[in-house]
């Protein structure tokens, strides 16, 4: 903690930075010279130094301070037919002025706490800020005796209200983040239930139909301590993120930037989740999230912010209250988005996966890099669902290239190895 405000000065400072240990002294880190990364690691870093021209904002509303540097997520009024025509390209964008959750505008933690009653939800408890998503479905085959980084509870909203306020007095580092579905939940007073049919679903119903989305999968509500982070993860939904009461900091970064995000590999509970913890990066193990650039924005009550599928988010709860948003997730498409192969290996399968797969989802946005990430994904995925065993994985791929590809790289044609 000490080191961010130092980071700032540093990466302030306009010392001309002349070598790459320089560079990275610079920016406030400092080098394990025993590990084999090292000379990867000063790479990234030059190249870092070279282009990165604005440092991440600093914003006395939130505590984290990050290496690298962000434009902001454009904003449009909710009514704008230019605002539709973004979507439909999959670029990020917040709404503004949207009525279609005005009813819920009035959600503060005591209000659901008045409306909302003895039904147990779904509340994780951590002893660091970070809540990394992990899916219980995945707590198989090599992952039976998998410890999940924090713990699920079911509580009652009074319970998780009166542990959370708890916490926030004995400041020891235990957060709370409560994250339950809102459609068929239980124990809604009828004012609250009033408030959610009050929604303008033919809002977003007529987008959804004009984007020719699917079905809509799924609704979360998320009350969040202050401080607690979503670290950075992509989802295979579109995704329409309401803002209703506080302020969190949200960034984004395009698909194609998997290759510094270094997500966990297909199949493991973490799936789709990057292996970065942004507050203290390991450079060495994780050089290139030093070439990393995000989309950032603050979202407040009100605000709507669209999440293109496969785009990396990271949200932070500001530091001073509670926050509360409502994420609502659509398939992509009515066809087969569910970018998994779902248990089968079969080649054939594979293939007319991918041809229906990458298509749709590749075409509007190519310029996200959204074809490589699936294509990737899905061959790690086939193999993985062969084998079941990551260091395979490795195995199988390491075995497709070894000493086939010298040719290529040398730029001679292929027909004359
Ligand atoms: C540097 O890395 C090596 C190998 O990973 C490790 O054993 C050592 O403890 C590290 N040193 C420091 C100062 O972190
Ligand atoms: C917001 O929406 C309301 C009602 O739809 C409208 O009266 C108001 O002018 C809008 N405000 C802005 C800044 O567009
Ligand atoms: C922090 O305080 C809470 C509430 O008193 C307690 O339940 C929790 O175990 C504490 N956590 C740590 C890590 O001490
Ligand atoms: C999705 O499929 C359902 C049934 O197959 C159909 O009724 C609906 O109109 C489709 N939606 C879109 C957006 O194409
Ligand atoms: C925190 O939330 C409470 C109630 O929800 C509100 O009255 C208060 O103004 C908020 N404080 C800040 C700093 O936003
Ligand atoms: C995946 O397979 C299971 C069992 O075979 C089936 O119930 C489920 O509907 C499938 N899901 C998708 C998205 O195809």
């Amino acid at each position: 903690m000490l080191l961010f405000p130092l980071i700032l000065l540093l990466q302030t400072s306009s010392t001309a930075l002349r070598t790459n240990k320089i560079c990275i002294q610079e920016r406030g880190y400092t080098l394990n010279t025993s590990t084999a990364k090292r000379d990867d690691f000063y790479q990234a870093c030059t190249r870092k130094c070279k282009t990165c021209s604005k440092p991440f904002p600093p914003d006395p509303r939130f505590k984290g301070r990050y290496s690298f540097p962000v434009k902001s997520i454009g904003r449009k009024n909710c009514d704008d037919p230019e605002a539709i025509a973004m979507i439909e390209k999959g670029i990020p964008l917040i709404l503004k002025n949207c009525s279609f959750a005005r009813s819920a505008h009035k959600w503060t933690v005591d209000y659901l706490n008045e409306n909302l009653k003895d039904k147990d939800h779904i509340t994780y408890v951590a002893s660091q800020r970070r809540f990394l998503f992990y899916d219980e479905d995945k707590l198989i085959d090599n992952y039976k005796n998998w410890t999940p980084p924090h713990e699920k509870r079911l509580m009652y909203f009074h319970e998780f209200l009166k542990m959370a306020r708890a916490l926030k007095k004995a400041n020891n580092g235990t957060l709370s983040y409560f994250q339950s579905p809102l459609y068929n939940i239980e124990g809604v007073s009828p004012a609250l239930e009033k408030d959610i049919n009050a929604f303008d679903y033919s809002w977003l119903l007529d987008i959804v139909s004009r984007l020719g989305w699917g079905d809509e999968v799924i609704n979360l509500l998320f009350i969040g301590m202050s401080d607690v982070v979503t670290p950075a993860h992509y989802d295979i939904l579109e995704n329409f993120f309401v803002q209703i009461a506080g302020y969190k900091r949200v960034i984004l970064f395009r698909p194609d930037y998997f290759k510094s995000l270094y997500p966990f590999p297909v199949g493991h509970p973490h799936d789709r989740q990057s292996q970065v913890n942004f507050d203290n990066p390991n450079f060495e193990k994780f050089p290139n999230f030093l070439d990393i650039e995000g989309l950032e924005a603050v979202v407040g009550p009100g605000d709507v912010l669209y999440i293109p599928i496969y785009w990396w988010h990271y949200v932070e709860s500001e530091r001073n209250n509670m926050t509360v948003s409502v994420n609502f997730w659509f398939n992509h498409k009515n066809d087969t988005m569910e970018s998994t192969l779902n248990g089968t290996n079969s080649a054939t399968h594979f293939t007319n996966h991918l041809k229906n797969v990458t298509p749709h989802s590749a075409k509007r946005t190519s310029v996200a890099g959204i074809e490589d990430l699936v294509l990737k994904r899905e061959i790690e995925s086939l193999i993985y669902e062969t084998t079941k065993d990551h260091s395979k994985v490795v195995q199988v791929l390491k075995e497709i290239i070894a000493g086939r590809f010298g040719f290529v790289e040398k730029g001679t044609s292929a027909s004359n190895p």
